[in-house]
């Protein structure tokens, strides 16, 4: 590969759908040599004019990752590989981003780690769902391997979770976590492996009491939605529920002594889950059709990524100040 930039080193990034575009633009923006393989040939030109012109829109909006690179110098950073061997061959750290099926990743995962040599090497899969030790438990470099779960899209929301199986080493885990931190991301670390790891088990929690209420009669959809992006959307973009709590009252103990019987009670009142069917998701449906039709859904994503955009841009300019 050859680049007027000095190298921070190479990644490879195997599968060039989605989540592959976006861990090479972030990648590449921060300065790293990408080598993207994808099984089906066809997908790389695609995925390449796509990498290209998000890097082009991250310079405008002033998001590269690093100051140092351009969208031009970032994008001469990518180079697709025809060869896993070689798109392996050499990286410090390799990012699978192949179709989320428990039996594709084992068969990626194992020709991963028959492709590496070093003990060096991280890999990590981009799984949103499926714990580490289910595809890594009989490889040879299971010590090395880890997922890192991005949340779409991943240049405007930079929390990735970062889930080692019960055999990751912890070199593997804190360079994992240094890596993220070093490409602009915000890693969190799951210490034993959960299912939805911890930002969809705090999403299911909203969405199963959103459902309630609904199916309850207590309040339309419409009002949830306003209910969260100018109410607890605006607050959670900026705190979270411990920093709520020490906030609220005059700390956490003195709020949990002022409301904790009441939130209990609401809790016990919240009961189990519901089934996510029948007559609510008819109405739901119903009433998701008037304000957003499955036939302007690209509308509405777009207007989803712009308004993410500015937040981005607008949490980066206040990191600078402070
Ligand atoms: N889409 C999201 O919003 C999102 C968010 C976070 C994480 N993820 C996770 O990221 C992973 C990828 O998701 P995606 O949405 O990018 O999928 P995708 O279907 O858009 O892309 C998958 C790519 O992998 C390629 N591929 C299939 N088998 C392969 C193989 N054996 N070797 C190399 N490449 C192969 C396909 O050709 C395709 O280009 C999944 O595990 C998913 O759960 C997705």
């Amino acid at each position: 590969m050859t680049s007027p930039l000095p190298s921070k080193g190479k990644v490879a990034i195997i599968g060039s759908g989605l989540i592959g575009r976006c861990w090479s633009v972030i990648f590449s923006s921060a300065g790293y040599h990408v080598a993207l393989y994808d099984n089906v040939a066809s997908q790389i030109p695609a995925a390449l004019s796509s990498i290209e012109a998000q890097l082009c829109d991250m310079e405008a909006k002033g998001l590269m990752r690093s100051k140092n690179v351009t969208a031009k110098e970032a994008f001469q950073l990518v180079v697709s590989v025809d060869d896993l061997q070689a798109a392996v061959d050499g990286a410090l750290y390799i990012q699978e981003c192949t179709p989320e099926n428990l039996e594709l990743k084992k068969k990626v995962f194992e020709s991963l780690d028959n492709c590496i040599t070093s003990c060096e090497t991280i890999l990590a899969s981009s799984t949103s769902c499926i714990v580490p030790s289910k595809f890594t438990e009989s490889l040879k470099h299971r010590d090395q391997c880890i997922v890192a779960h991005p949340i779409n899209p991943p240049y405007y929301v930079p929390l990735v979770e970062v889930v080692p199986a019960p055999w990751t080493d912890s070199k593997t885990i804190d360079e994992t976590v240094a890596i993220m931190k070093e490409i602009g991301q915000s890693p969190v670390v799951i210490k034993k492996e959960v299912n939805g790891f911890l930002l969809n088990r705090l999403q299911y929690a909203v969405i199963m009491e959103a459902w309630r209420l609904v199916e309850d009669g207590v309040c339309s959809a419409e009002d949830v939605e306003i209910t969260m992006t100018e109410g607890l959307g605006l607050r959670y973009s900026l705190l979270g529920p411990f920093e709520t709590m020490q906030l609220n009252a005059n700390g956490i103990r003195d709020y949990c002594e002022r409301y904790g019987a009441n939130i209990e009670n609401v809790c016990k009142e919240q009961g189990g889950p519901r089934s996510l069917g029948g007559d609510t998701l008819d109405k739901l449906e119903k009433e998701l059709e008037k304000t957003m039709p499955l036939d302007q859904l690209d509308k509405r994503r777009e207007l989803r990524d712009r308004r993410l955009a500015a937040l981005a841009i607008h949490r980066r300019q206040e990191k600078e100040e402070n």
